[in-house]
This record gives structure tokens, sequence and C-alpha cells, in this order.
């Protein structure tokens, strides 16, 4: 039987927790889902950096026959200097990701580079030459920054529509931010590209934004039960979260973008959405970067599928099945 999904994953990376747990779910329901590539874009960590956690991975589940291709090194118009002066202006930002990061790229946890190497292929020119190949098919999978989206658009307006469907981890409807009172990071890093992506005639948008993800924390016990069963899946997991829990047992972490890997296995997890209009704010202010339910709709304010709520026990069987799973 075919996969459900052809997809694109663009991500902006992690050692394991919350994009490289996401697709650690995707490659172990190939049965599903058909990995046609992964971008890499600047957000959580900067680009080079990004794209050796996520070979790792790929390596890691034996699954390095997915190409990797690098992306957008930096967003469209925010930059570290204008993230500083936002923090003087109107208040600390809790995360800046790339911003804030090294130069250096540093071997990932297994102390050596991954053997793959990224394509020559620039990401845009993959995005563009697969939605080519497969007109009406593929669904964007967007979990960090929408800059190589914004890019692919820009350069081909005319291949928006022949997406298939874009699927978003970022933004907050009815909730508050979480790198500013206002906004959330994926969006706040480059709330230009959010825009212009979203206002970008895709026929269908679904986002998955704070109002959803808040709901499933992920606590110690549950840490605990996963990181019992040994694999090298669960080792990674272990080297990346165990020390907060160790510190504070009481932590918990928030597994954003693994609960738009498990929505792609399991649609039913969703319980609550809500067709929205939402637009993005690139006012350079204290609200640069929100994303705002508005009143009405235009061509550049669409309405778009608006994830609510979830059954939290659902999704972490998911999780945790997907993550202690033979590979
Ligand atoms: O705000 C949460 C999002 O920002 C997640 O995608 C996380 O990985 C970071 O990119
Ligand atoms: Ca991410």
């Amino acid at each position: 039987m075919r996969p459900t999904h052809r997809i694109i994953f663009d991500t902006d990376g992690a050692v394991f927790n919350d994009d490289a747990a996401a697709l650690a779910m995707l490659v172990q329901r190939r049965d599903r889902v058909e990995l046609l590539g992964v971008t890499v874009v600047a957000g959580n960590h900067r680009t080079p950096q990004a794209a050796e956690h996520m070979l790792h991975l790929l390596e890691l589940t034996g699954t390095d026959d997915i190409p990797l291709y690098l992306g957008a090194r930096n967003p469209l118009v925010n930059t570290a200097a204008r993230a500083a002066s936002q923090e003087t202006q109107w208040g600390p930002i809790s995360f800046k990701g790339a911003f804030d990061a090294p130069r250096d790229v540093v071997a990932p946890h297994s102390g050596r580079f991954a053997t793959t190497r990224p394509r020559t292929t620039g990401a845009i020119s993959f995005i563009i030459e697969t939605i080519e190949r497969y007109p009406d098919e593929v669904t964007l999978v967007a979990v960090g920054p929408m800059t190589n989206l914004a890019l692919t658009f820009r350069a081909r307006p005319d291949l928006a529509a022949r997406v298939k469907r874009l699927v978003f981890m970022g933004g907050n409807a009815r909730v508050p931010g979480n790198v500013t009172p206002a906004a959330e990071f994926n969006i706040w890093f480059d709330p230009e590209a959010a825009r212009e992506t979203l206002a970008a005639p895709i026929p269908e948008t679904v986002m998955f934004g704070l109002d959803i993800t808040n709901h499933a924390p992920l606590h110690k016990t549950a840490f605990d039960d996963i990181v019992a069963i040994d694999t090298p899946l669960t080792r990674l997991m272990q080297h990346d979260m165990a020390p907060r829990f160790r510190r504070d047992p009481a932590a918990t972490y928030h597994v954003w973008d693994c609960i738009t890997a498990a929505w792609l296995i399991d649609p039913s997890i969703v319980t609550s959405s809500e067709a929205l209009p939402i637009s993005v704010d690139t006012t350079f202010g204290p609200t640069y970067g929100e994303t705002r339910v508005s009143d009405r709709t235009s061509r550049e304010v669409r309405p778009i599928t608006v994830m609510l709520d979830l059954d939290v026990e659902r999704f972490y069987q998911i999780y945790a099945g997907l993550l202690t799973r033979p590979m």
C-alpha cells in the first residue's frame, strides 16, 4: 500500500527534542509517510549545526537514504541586532535560537560527524523540483521558521497552488507566546516569512500552534518509562533530556513538533480544531511575530485549520511506541 503522505520535512533541527524526535517518529512509520527529503533552516540552531543533528538522527535510525538539503541561513528580515534592540526596547526574549548560537559546528552526541553529507542542491531548488515532480501531492511539514518556504514561493509563486497542504508548528491563536508575551518562537524568528507563506494560495494549511501543544507537556514519569527501554534512540533522548529532569524532577518539556508528527500518523489524536483567519504581525514592536485571529478574511489573511486540543493519552501512546520501537 502507498504511504498516505508524501512529505518534505522542513526543520530547524535539535539534538533530540523536538525536531529530531518528530523526524524519528516519522521515519519509524515509513509505511504511512513517504519522506521525500529533509530541508534545514536556521531557527533553534544555525543551519549547518541543525543539519548535523538531523543527519545524525537519520544515520542512527538507518534511514540515511532520505536526502537532506541545506536551506536559509538567516531569516528574511530579523537579525541578532534587531532581536537585541527588541529586548532593549520592549523586554526580554526568552530564547533567541541561532541568534545566540556559536558559529563552530560541534559533532553530535555520537562524538563523530555523520558520514552522510547534505546534498549539493540547495533546499529551495529541492522543494521546487519536488513540487514539480509530484504536483498536488506534496505535504510541506514546517517545524521551524518558514524562511525556506517563503523563498520557494518568492521564486515560484505559481507552485503554492500545486502543493497538497502545509502543516506547520508555530504561532499562538488564543494563548500567549513562548518567547515573548506575544509571539511563539518559529514565527517570531522570521515573521515576514510566515506572513508571506500563510498568504500564499496553498490549498490547505494546518496550524499546530501553542494552543494545542501546551496541552501535552512531557513529565518525568513518561520520560522514565520511555528511556527504561534501551535503544539507540532512547539513549539519544536520555542524553538530551535527562539532565534537566535530574536537576528538577518536576520539570516538563514541550514536545511541540512531535504533536505535528503524531497527527500525520494518526489524525484522530486531535479532538478540537477551528477554521480561523490568522494574520502575522510584522511591525517591529513588542508584538513582532504575534499570530492573531483576524476579524475578517482577505487575500492576505485566509482561514486556516487551527488545531486546538488533543487526546493526550493517545498522543503519548504513539510517541512512546515509536520512540521505543526497534529500528
Ligand atoms: O516554539 C516551539 C518551536 O520552536 C518548535 O518547533 C521548536 O523546535 C522551536 O523551533
Ligand atoms: Ca522546530
